[in-house]
């Protein structure tokens, strides 16, 4: 009998659990949106790749979001009910180097995104960035501010926001400096570079006078799940609550695993020349997600606890 009811209810919440696709399911924040859906919630998660096939979950299928013929018969296969778009070229040296491949990704790839999500009426939530603004700004920039875009990067993604936000159901999440200890394809994130360096015994140029607001992957994880689950419609800037310099995030870091900060050399934003400049100060309010989510931005010291905790096995 007991068996018969366990199967029931299994049966009846497989009918109920909602499709959820994410697009850069073996990016950093693409890869534990799926590891939490997975866990947490009565999602059935669909992971989406490009090149690199996520090892984490079983339904995964490869698509380039370039290819919208393709993404149109694959997002209509699936019929998801929410479709979390991570995906997009990162690396914003690279898109100032590649400015054609950057536009073709971020904004072309994402707007056939959005387009399909219309045409199949799915909720559509766009993971932006703090780079949509100049960084010109002495106070932290709300939800509201106006983008000004000063590198290929940004300018894409700003595209790619106001193509999403003309749907009816869409959210639009600007996060920054995303940290986690599971990097994507051996792709390195701040902490994971200070401790590399480190711990090689190299010395390390870091700008103390440039700011942002580093965020914690699960954090970010969690936040953007709760966004989904609520159907919260709109632009909300989740990001680590913490406005801090890479310096003084360096010296945090080194400092947590008791490493030598004299490797942590302070640099002026002027010292140091990019291949694309850089917003100077991008600090995201976080007032609004904090009076509106139960999932709270973290503290940066919180934050760096939970990424030492953080397993890399399961
Ligand atoms: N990282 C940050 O600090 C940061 C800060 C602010 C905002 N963001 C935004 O947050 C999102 C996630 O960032 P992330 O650091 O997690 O990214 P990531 O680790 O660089 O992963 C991006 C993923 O996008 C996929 N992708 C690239 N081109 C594609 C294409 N043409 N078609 C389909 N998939 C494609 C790649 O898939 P394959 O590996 O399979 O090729 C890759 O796994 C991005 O939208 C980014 O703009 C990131």
């Amino acid at each position: 009998m007991e068996e018969h009811g366990g199967k029931n209810q299994r049966r009846e919440r497989k009918t109920t659990m909602k499709k959820l696709l994410v697009t850069g399911a073996n990016g950093l924040l693409g890869k534990s949106l799926c590891r939490t859906a997975q866990k947490n919630k009565d999602y059935s998660v669909f992971g989406m790749y490009k090149d690199n096939k996520p090892t984490l979950q079983d339904l995964t299928f490869s698509c380039d979001i370039c290819d919208k013929h393709l993404l149109d018969s694959a997002f209509r296969r699936i019929s998801p009910d929410v479709v979390i778009h991570t995906a997009a070229l990162t690396d914003v040296d690279k898109c100032e180097l590649d400015k054609k491949s950057c536009w073709d990704v971020n904004a072309i790839g994402t707007k056939n995104v959005a387009e399909v999500c219309k045409a199949i009426d799915t909720h559509l939530v766009y993971i932006s960035t703090d780079f949509v603004f100049d960084g010109e700004k002495d106070s932290r920039y709300k939800e509201d501010d106006k983008p000004h875009p000063i590198n290929c990067y940004g300018a894409s993604k700003f595209f790619g926001e106001k193509v999403v936000s003309s749907l009816e159901r869409s959210s639009i999440i600007r996060t920054s400096g995303i940290f986690g200890k599971r990097s994507s394809r051996g792709k390195q994130n701040f902490p994971l570079w200070v401790l590399e360096s480190i711990r090689k015994k190299e010395q390390i140029s870091v700008i103390h006078d440039q700011f942002y607001c580093p965020t914690f992957v699960q954090n970010l994880s969690d936040m953007t799940l709760e966004i989904v689950d609520r159907k919260m419609f709109g632009i909300f800037h989740c990001s680590g609550k913490t406005k801090t310099s890479r310096y003084e995030f360096a010296k945090l870091v080194a400092g947590s695993y008791d490493l030598d900060e004299s490797y942590i050399v302070p640099k002026s934003f002027s010292e140091i020349s990019f291949v694309a400049k850089r917003p100077k100060n991008t600090g995201l309010s976080t007032e609004k997600i904090w009076t509106m989510l139960k999932t709270k931005p973290l503290e940066l010291q919180k934050a760096v606890g939970l990424f030492m905790e953080e397993d890399l096995c399961d």
